[in-house]
């Protein structure tokens, strides 16, 4: 089934309507992405964004498509990505916000690696500024799509309509996205885990020990043997985990003061727990539950630790939670 049809049969015009927008730009992500080094569009745009981080040409493209492309839809209220400091109004009648993250993992750019765009697509309420940081701020249960597209082998479409998980599929031939997968569910246990070992030292005690308890593998307290992997792609890792379960871990870290944690609530934590959930899955910081979060900033940081469920579950008894 084609995209479109799908969200012909699934979600009202509107909305249908933007997410076939979101789709335009990523598509044309897709192939600049396909192009690499024969567009001269790899390597640093010598630029910050608005978190300290040096930004790649290709998050500054990436945004753009997908800024200029939903501001223009009709339908959109605003925009809050990563790469901007602060949302950008569009129409004064239009009934979403999207918050996005254009570029995921984009580290994996110069090398050839997956990288994806993650999005959150929230109601706007009556009369609210799209411009204003306060009409962003609501809690990830107000989602009313979320998704991210992954740019590997094969381009793929993970959405939820708060309906179940689906995959659509690129078909580069056509153009178009096509559904090959139909409600996803992730395995409820797991032997695989994914964080980034490096910083072990600055996490709270209890991920330290927890980890410490999965290297001990089958002599350990756990009782099993690990595996591990660390894509740095958010959404290649969750990809992994949505198609064969594990679990996946930023967690809050006190490296930099001031920077409790690496990835942002609103266009990463939010739309990967809303996918996860609705996979039968978790998603916490481990305290709580990452959409149960009142967000108080547009770019703020939140721990998080997700996956298959009787794991997280492991992970969360560790912090006697
Ligand atoms: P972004 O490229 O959008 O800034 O996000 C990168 C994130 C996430 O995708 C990944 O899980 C993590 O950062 C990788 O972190 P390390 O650099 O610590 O491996
Ligand atoms: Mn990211
Ligand atoms: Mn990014």
């Amino acid at each position: 089934m084609l995209l479109s049809t799908y969200l012909k049969q699934n979600a009202d015009a509107d909305l249908a309507y933007l997410l076939d927008n979101v789709m335009v730009a990523c598509k044309d992500i897709a192939f600049r992405l396909n192009q690499g080094a024969l567009a001269g569009i790899l390597g640093a745009a010598g630029t910050e964004n608005v978190q300290g981080e040096d930004q790649k040409a290709l998050d500054v493209i990436s945004n753009d498509l997908l800024k200029d492309t939903l501001l223009s839809s009709g339908v959109v209220r605003g925009i809050a990505s990563e790469e901007e400091d602060l949302p950008v109004a569009g129409s004064a009648d239009g009934k979403f916000l999207v918050l996005f993250d254009p570029l995921d993992g984009s580290s994996n750019i110069d090398v050839n690696l997956s990288v994806g765009t993650i999005f959150s697509i929230l109601p706007a309420a009556d009369g609210a500024d799209g411009g204003a940081e306060a009409t962003y701020l609501q809690s990830g249960r107000n989602q009313l799509a979320a998704g991210y597209v992954l740019y590997g082998p094969s381009t793929l479409l993970v959405m939820t309509l708060g309906k179940g998980v689906d995959i659509f599929t690129l078909d580069t031939k056509i153009g178009e996205f096509v559904l090959t997968k139909e409600q996803v569910k992730v395995p409820e246990t797991t032997k695989e885990f994914a964080i980034n070992m490096s910083v072990q030292r600055f996490w709270e005690a209890p991920m330290q020990q927890y980890i410490a308890d999965c290297i001990a593998g089958e002599t350990g307290p756990l009782g099993k043997r690990y595996n591990m992997r660390w894509v740095a792609s958010m959404v290649a890792e969750v990809h992994r985990i949505l198609t064969r379960g594990g679990i996946f871990m930023y967690p809050y870290d006190n490296r930099e003061p001031g920077k409790p944690g690496k990835l942002r609530l609103m266009y990463e934590g939010n739309p990967m727990s809303f996918l996860l959930e609705q996979a039968g899955a978790m998603s916490t910081t481990p305290y709580e539950n990452i959409m149960d979060i009142n967000p108080e900033k547009i770019h703020q940081r939140c721990g998080v630790v997700l996956g298959s469920k009787e794991e997280v579950k492991t992970v969360q008894s560790y912090y006697k939670i």
